[in-house]
Parts: structure tokens; C-alpha cells; sequence
């Protein structure tokens, strides 16, 4: 049997709210009200579908703001791909569509928060250039630890997309001042076996 096509699109509208709730829902521990979704859902979104079906295989939240009037920050706020698709590259590919979208309209950094034991996660962003910047203490309701990640983007990419890319051309981001250079946190490699109580110094 022929593997079925995945499509990746953008969020259409409040049609699609309820299913991407449900879909986010059933995954991330943190209790999102509806007006979260709706405040980031505008922003920038992508869904991936099943063309067998009308809910959604896979979604991601995003933002893109200037962050402290300086830098062009991207935000990742949600990430999930149903149970039965994972292992795919339907997240991959959610994410590098999501980075490329932003790059064309000039983002100097993208920074999410996952859990700190969310492996798949950090091998995921990891794999695609995210950083562990810095660990977040009790940052869930649930009282988990979470890692900041960041992928800092030279201006060399964004300019690669941008309309008017041009190697020696003034660029808008040498107006202002840029990120300053992350550096990646210490963290003990882990395991499958490793211990959590001896990992987490808040617990
Ligand atoms: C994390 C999640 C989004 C990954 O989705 P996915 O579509 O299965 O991911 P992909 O197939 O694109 O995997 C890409 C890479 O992520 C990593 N990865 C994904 N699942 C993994 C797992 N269970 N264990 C370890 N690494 C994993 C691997 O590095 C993988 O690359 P590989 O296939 O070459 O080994 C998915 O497991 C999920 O929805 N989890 C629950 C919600 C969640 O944790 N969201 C992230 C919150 S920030």
C-alpha cells in the first residue's frame, strides 16, 4: 500500500481551533485556555494533515515579535504531532517550515521551552541547531524543570530569503544591535537508565 500523502499548511481560521486544542491538548501538560490559543493561533501556525482526514496529524504555535525593541525573536509556544504519526518527520518538517517562514521576515533568534526530560523533543530541536541556553527552574504548573533552546540565525540566513538579499547591501539588522552570542549551557548527557532524582536539584 502506497504510504499516504501528509500536507502541511497554515492555520485557516476558527474551524480549525477546536481540532488543533484537542490535538495539543491530549500531548502538553500545561492547561491552555482557549484565549492562548487564539492570541498565538493568529500569529503563525501550521497544521499537517491526513488527507483521509479532517483533523489535524501534527501542529505547530509560533510568534515572531521584537523583543526589548532590539531583536527580531521567534517563538515556538506549541509542538505536537498525533501519537499513531509520529517518528516520520512530520515535527521536523513543522519546524524547519515554521524557521524558514520566519527567516523571510528577518528573525534573528528562535526560542522555545521544553520540559527537561522531554528527550524527544531535545533531540529534535537539537538536531535542527537549537542550543540549551538555560535551564528554567519549576517553570510548568506541574512543577517541572524546563530547558530554554535557541537557535540564533545569522544575518547571512535571513538575508538568503529575504527579497532583496544582496552580499553588500546595508541590511535592516545592522541598524540596531544584534543578539549577543549564546553559549550552551552545561548538561549531563542522558540516558534511558539515568536517574531523575539525582538529575533535578529542585526535586
Ligand atoms: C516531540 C514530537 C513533536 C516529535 O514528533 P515526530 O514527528 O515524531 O518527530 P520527527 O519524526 O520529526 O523526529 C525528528 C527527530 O526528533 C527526535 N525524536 C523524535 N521522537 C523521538 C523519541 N521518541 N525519542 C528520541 N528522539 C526522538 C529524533 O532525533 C528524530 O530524528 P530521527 O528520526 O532521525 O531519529 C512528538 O513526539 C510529540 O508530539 N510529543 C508530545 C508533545 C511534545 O513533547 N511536544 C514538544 C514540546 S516542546
Amino acid at each position: 500500500m502506497a504510504a499516504p500523502q501528509i500536507y502541511y499548511r497554515q492555520y485557516s481560521g476558527e474551524a480549525d481551533l477546536p481540532r488543533i486544542m484537542a490535538l495539543v491538548q491530549s500531548e502538553l501538560s500545561e492547561p491552555y485556555v482557549i484565549y492562548t490559543f487564539r492570541y498565538f493561533l493568529h500569529q503563525w501556525s501550521a497544521y499537517a494533515g491526513d488527507p483521509a482526514n479532517s483533523d489535524p496529524i501534527g501542529v505547530i504555535v509560533c510568534k515572531q515579535s521584537l523583543h526589548r525593541n532590539r531583536s527580531n525573536r521567534g517563538y515556538i509556544a506549541m509542538l505536537s504531532v498525533d501519537k499513531n504519526w509520529r517518528k516520520r518527520g512530520i515535527a521536523s518538517t513543522l519546524v524547519r517550515n515554521s524557521i524558514d517562514a520566519m527567516k523571510e521576515d528577518g528573525v534573528e533568534e528562535i526560542i522555545l521551552e521544553t520540559e527537561f526530560d522531554n528527550y524527544a523533543a531535545l533531540s529534535l530541536y537539537e538536531s535542527l541547531g537549537f542550543i540549551r541556553e538555560k535551564r528554567l527552574y519549576r517553570f510548568y504548573l506541574n512543577g517541572k524543570d524546563a530547558f530554554r533552546l535557541v537557535l540564533a540565525v545569522s544575518p547571512s540566513d535571513s538575508e538568503d530569503n529575504s527579497d532583496n538579499s544582496s552580499s553588500d547591501s546595508p541590511t535592516r539588522s545592522s541598524s540596531y544591535p544584534r543578539h549577543p552570542t549564546y553559549r550552551a549551557i552545561k548538561v549531563i548527557p542522558y540516558s534511558d537508565e539515568e536517574d531523575d532524582d539525582d538529575y533535578v536539584s529542585t526535586r
